[in-house]
């Protein structure tokens, strides 16, 4: 080659590179374009690897000539790359610049409340609406308020059918919301308007309705005139209401020390419809809402003049109603600690915050 055809080829990979140039759109693919015509096998660098080919006399020129072409097309190799990493840049500041901070953030899954408190929450509200108050009591009782004060003395009979944890202190764990009637009298005495919901023990043997650890409800109201009328439709309201349904209800006497007369409020079962399933042992009904007038000997012992007051009470059984409501047909999952596989949030009203895929 002499030296007019090498400027002929200089000339020819400075046109090429002009083509090249505008196709190289990322950083390593400039890279290559430039180890293609400078690296030592590249169009060029082999030009300048052959100089030992040329006479002496022409090999300065020969390198001079290759140094200079060298020279402009690494300039221009630097110059588009230096474009390349300013649209980067600003690419990148176009992102930036559509990022909407005011967005909502992805919500995550958090759950949603227990059925048990789903359902506490409904009853109170609809309870606060009819005037009655919510009280709480200690979980840890005395045997006075849990046993005595109700009309169960230490040597009744009915204090079998309520067998509980007696603590080394000589408190036991209530095994009903009633202590809270007692309490509720000394604190505000007539007329009266409370509920009381609350977790209640008992020592039981555990089956898909029976368990050592449950949820009530109290409920008492003391005033002039009150009948087992005002208690019956009281119940009837607050079922239906609840359970979104026209419940059927079924009264039967019921004996508890700390009422006279004692009824049984009973539900038709959800789980069947009535017609008999294990939940509600083939009877079609569910015990919800043992109840009845205040035992005189109660309203005494809270104080309560007896002669202008009656009063009825009632325990529902919290727990019971939310497996009703959930058609949750074993009690021991609801203490499980995962509640997934039985209840979907949306039927407890929702998660409380909302997560994606929940929505
Ligand atoms: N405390 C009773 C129980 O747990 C229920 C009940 C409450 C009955 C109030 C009558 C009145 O079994």
């Amino acid at each position: 080659m002499d030296l007019e055809q090498l400027n002929q080829r200089i000339a020819e990979i400075e046109t090429q590179l002009s083509a090249a140039l505008p196709k190289a759109t990322s950083v390593d693919a400039l890279r290559s374009l430039e180890s293609g015509i400078l690296g030592k096998k590249g169009s060029l660098g082999s030009l300048l690897g052959n100089i030992r080919d040329y006479p002496a006399n022409q090999r300065g020129q020969v390198g001079q000539l290759a140094n200079q072409a060298k020279g402009r097309i690494k300039e221009r190799i630097e110059k588009r790359l230096g474009e390349l990493r300013s649209a980067d840049v600003a690419a990148e500041r176009r992102t930036a610049e559509s990022y909407d901070p005011t967005l909502p953030g992805v919500g995550r899954a958090m759950g949603s409340v227990h059925p048990v408190t789903a359902v506490q929450w409904e009853v109170e509200r609809l309870f606060e609406r009819l005037g009655f108050t919510v009280e709480a009591g200690p979980e840890m009782e005395s045997e006075h308020n849990n046993f005595e004060a109700l009309n169960i003395p230490a040597s009744h009979p009915a204090r079998d059918m309520q067998d509980t944890f007696f603590l080394e202190n000589g408190m036991v764990l209530r095994t009903h919301t009633s202590p809270v009637q007692h309490r509720s009298m000394i604190k505000f005495g007539a007329p009266l308007r409370v509920i009381a919901p609350g977790r209640c023990f008992r020592y039981e043997t555990l089956d898909a309705s029976h368990e050592n650890t449950f949820h009530q409800i109290e409920g008492l109201m003391i005033d002039e005139n009150i009948s087992l009328a005002n208690l019956i439709a009281l119940a009837q309201m607050l079922l239906c209401e609840v359970m979104q349904r026209d419940v059927k209800l079924r009264v039967r006497p019921g004996y508890f020390p700390f009422v006279e007369p004692g009824i049984e409020i009973d539900m038709n079962c959800e789980i069947c419809g009535g017609s008999g399933c294990p939940t509600c042992k083939n009877s079609g009904w569910v015990e919800i809402l043992p109840a009845g007038m205040v035992h005189p000997r109660v309203l005494k012992a809270g104080n309560i003049d007896t002669n202008k007051y009656t009063g009825f009470a009632f325990g529902l059984g919290l727990t019971r109603l939310a497996m009703m409501k959930f058609a949750i047909r074993d009690i021991r999952v609801l203490n499980s600690g995962d509640l997934r596989p039985i209840v979907s949030p949306m039927r407890l009203g929702g998660p409380i915050i909302a997560g994606e895929g929940m929505r």
